[in-house]
């Protein structure tokens, strides 16, 4: 057998237990469970089966709540009684029939677990400081009987998932978060007993659970806590301290540590978005392997095979977690084992899996639109062997081409551009944003290598379609930027589209005004304000009004947080809850606060005020009496996740 990465594919054991490889999947909440009594789903079930079909070699399940009273949220996996324990059974065999070990995160929400899904109870904590995530709810400050109940409880817990035949756990006591969370990191722990103070009382509840666990489940088990190499805060808990820290959880019977670092006091930490450096937590490394002999294994933006391969190698740390790029492509283990490198789906850390997750929806992913659907295994070959017609090679008509093609359809793609993509291809030009670059690149490849017949330069109208006679038509053909008109007919000779200046069509002069913050029109002006901070002598003045009273408000990430945090060190005026009222040849007037400005010298106005639906074709095509789907933008403007998802649900249902 192939093997590409001989450092990656090395087998790890930990007290009996032999990983087959380095690549460990680090907990991903995925809202797929059965949310009414917390069990492990079919659904679930079979999105970890195809890691572990995909060559996975250890997979740490979502989080799993020990504390039936004070639920981290209402989808939360449970493993809070032996109702649960059924799940984890099948889950464990499934996962075994693979040789890939399974571990359960434990967990108890703390701060976060809102009293609304818990019958009124308040959330605990270390001490009584609300949750940055639930900041309207003050938790109530745990006595140290409350603290010796809630050990016994992850002992509990520990002893079902061993019971189960899991292989191991993961005790979460990361991000200053939840409650093991709440009690180490100095940003919560405010308290002046035992059980606060210096790290050495930080860690002792921690410590306390470790012990404990370790004697229920006996000398075979392996134990593992997830910390956060620091909290990324200020005044929050350093790398010395959680070295200290390791080394007392070492002699308390755990056999290895899952570093994340940072906090969801600033979420980008623990989970980069597009643009962070890959690895970015390996430079903690050095320094934990340094001064301490447990094994350990880091997590943050690890996606590509040499890079894992690299640092196992360099002996950086002794297993890699890799999160999001196992939910964009749960092959990636099989396929960077074999060399197959371009195969690979690359993350593009759009982070939309997490906003999904966080919204309490199901899981989604924009570029792996099947991830949530891996149960109904609904990718049949056809029954009837159809002619398709997709009209326009953005993501949702590349998408729906090739789960048809999939199928086994004859698909015809037309592209009206001289290139596949779409709006794809200049939502990566953007500052930091070019690793949507990486994953267009694979959908080309996919679509050009799928027996899909292309056509480029090619605008369908009806007469091309009614010639290739198709069985079935997919309109996909995107939307446009907004040009309205009291924009387009305003006298001003300059007005241009935010699409137009990304695409490098129309070059901004250096009085720019751009109407409307949504993201476009934030990434819009960051693209043409200055690379770095400062205001160049003769540089472009760049003016951005938005009517909403805040900037980019559809975007829940991180992207959107370091979005704001790089336009604010940037010489570009934002005016918020203001409207234009007039625009001349040369000057634009808004209104904001009941004052009337007026900007002069204005010589160009990029207009940013959101796209629109293309799918006019869609109603000429009707009177060749064939069916017409209409998806992605076309249908409704939206984003990546949304045209992809289309696409393939369009291309299921042929
Ligand atoms: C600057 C910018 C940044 C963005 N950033 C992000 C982001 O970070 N994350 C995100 O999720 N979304 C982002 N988006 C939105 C996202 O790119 C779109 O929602 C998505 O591309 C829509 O996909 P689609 O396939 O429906 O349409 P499109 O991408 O618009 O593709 C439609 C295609 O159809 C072709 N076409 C049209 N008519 C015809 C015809 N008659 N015949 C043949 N071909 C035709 C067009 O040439 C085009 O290639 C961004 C958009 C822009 C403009
Ligand atoms: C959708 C999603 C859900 C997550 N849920 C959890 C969780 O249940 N417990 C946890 O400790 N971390 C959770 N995380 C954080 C991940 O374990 C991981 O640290 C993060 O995704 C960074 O790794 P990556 O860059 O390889 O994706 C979640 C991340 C994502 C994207
Ligand atoms: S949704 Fe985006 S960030 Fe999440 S796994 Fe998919 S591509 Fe990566």
């Amino acid at each position: 057998m192939t093997n590409s990465y001989p450092h990656l594919f090395s087998p790890i054991t930990f007290r009996g237990m032999t990983v087959k490889n380095r690549i460990f999947l680090p907990p991903m909440k995925t809202n797929y469970v059965n949310a009414a009594d917390h069990t492990l789903s079919d659904q679930i079930i079979e999105y970890y089966v195809r890691m572990a079909k995909g060559g996975i070699g250890l997979i740490t399940t979502e989080a799993a709540e020990i504390d039936k009273d004070h639920l981290y949220d209402p989808t939360i996996l449970g493993i809070f009684d032996d109702s649960c324990l059924p799940g984890f059974k099948k889950l464990a065999d499934a996962l075994h029939a693979y040789d890939c070990k399974l571990s359960v995160q434990l967990i108890q929400g703390g701060p976060f677990a809102n009293s609304g899904w818990n019958e009124g109870r308040m959330p605990l904590s270390s001490s009584p400081i609300a949750h940055v995530w639930n900041p309207l709810e003050t938790p109530i400050e745990m006595t140290k009987e409350d603290i010796q109940r809630y050990v016994q409880l992850y002992c509990d817990a520990a002893l079902r998932a061993q019971k189960a035949g899991c292989d191991a756990i993961e005790i979460h006591a990361s991000h200053a978060h939840a409650l093991l969370g709440s009690f180490l990191s100095a940003v919560v722990n405010h308290r002046t007993d035992e059980y606060g103070g210096t790290i050495m009382g930080r860690s002792r509840f921690l410590l306390e659970v470790v012990t404990a666990v370790r004697k229920a489940v006996g000398e075979d088990f392996p134990i593992s806590v997830r910390l956060s190499a620091t909290d990324q805060e200020e005044g929050g808990t350093n790398e010395e301290d959680n070295i200290f820290v390791a080394r007392e959880l070492q002699k308390a019977g755990v056999d290895y540590i899952h570093f994340s670092n940072g906090s969801l006091y600033d979420v980008g930490t623990l989970l980069p978005p597009t643009g962070k450096y890959r690895a970015l937590n390996t430079r903690f490394t050095d320094v934990i392997r340094a001064n301490t002999d447990m094994k350990f294994g880091v997590v943050g933006r690890i996606k590509e095979p040499w890079v894992a391969d690299l640092l196992i190698e360099e002996n950086k740390m002794d297993m890699v977690y890799i999160g999001r790029q196992m939910i964009c492509d749960p092959e990636f283990p099989n396929k960077s084992r074999e060399g197959r490198f371009d195969d690979v789906r690359y993350c593009i850390g759009c982070l939309r899996c997490l906003e999904s997750s966080a919204l309490g929806i199901k899981m989604e992913c924009s570029m792996n639109p099947g991830v949530k659907d891996y149960h109904l295994d609904d990718i049949k070959p056809a029954e009837v062997r159809k002619t398709v017609a997709v009209i326009g090679g953005g993501p949702a008509g590349m998408e729906a081409a090739l789960t048809a093609r999939k199928r086994g359809h004859r698909v015809v793609l037309f592209e009206a551009g001289s290139h596949l993509g779409g709006q794809f291809i200049i939502a990566s030009y953007p500052p930091v944003k070019q690793e949507l670059a990486i994953g267009l690149k694979w959908y080309i490849r996919e679509v050009n290598q799928s027996g899909i017949e292309v056509r480029l330069n090619t605008k369908a109208t009806k007469e091309l379609i009614a010639e290739l006679n198709p069985d079935e038509i997919i309109v996909a053909t995107g939307a446009s930027c907004a040009m309205p008109k009291f924009l387009t007919e305003s006298g001003h000779p300059n007005v241009v589209s935010a699409w137009d200046i990304i695409a490098g069509k129309v070059h901004p002069g250096l009085n720019c005004v751009v109407i409307g913050g949504g993201s476009v029109g934030c990434e819009t002006v960051e693209f043409i304000a200055p690379r770095h901070n400062y205001r160049e002598v003769g540089g472009r003045k760049i003016t951005l009004i938005e009517m909403l009273e805040n900037l980019d408000m559809k975007d829940g990430t991180a992207n959107r947080d370091y979005l704001m945090a790089r336009m604010a060190q940037k010489p570009i005026d934002i005016h918020c809850s203001a409207k234009v009222t007039e625009i001349t040849k040369d000057s634009v007037t808004y209104e904001q606060d009941g004052e009337s400005h007026t900007i002069r010298g204005v010589d160009t106005i990029i207009s940013a005020m959101g796209s629109v639906s293309e799918n006019g074709i869609a109603e000429e095509l009707k009177d060749l009496g064939k069916p017409v789907t209409v998806i992605g933008d076309a249908k409704e403007v939206g984003r990546i996740v949304t045209a992809t998802a289309s696409g393939r649900d369009a291309a299921v249902n042929l």
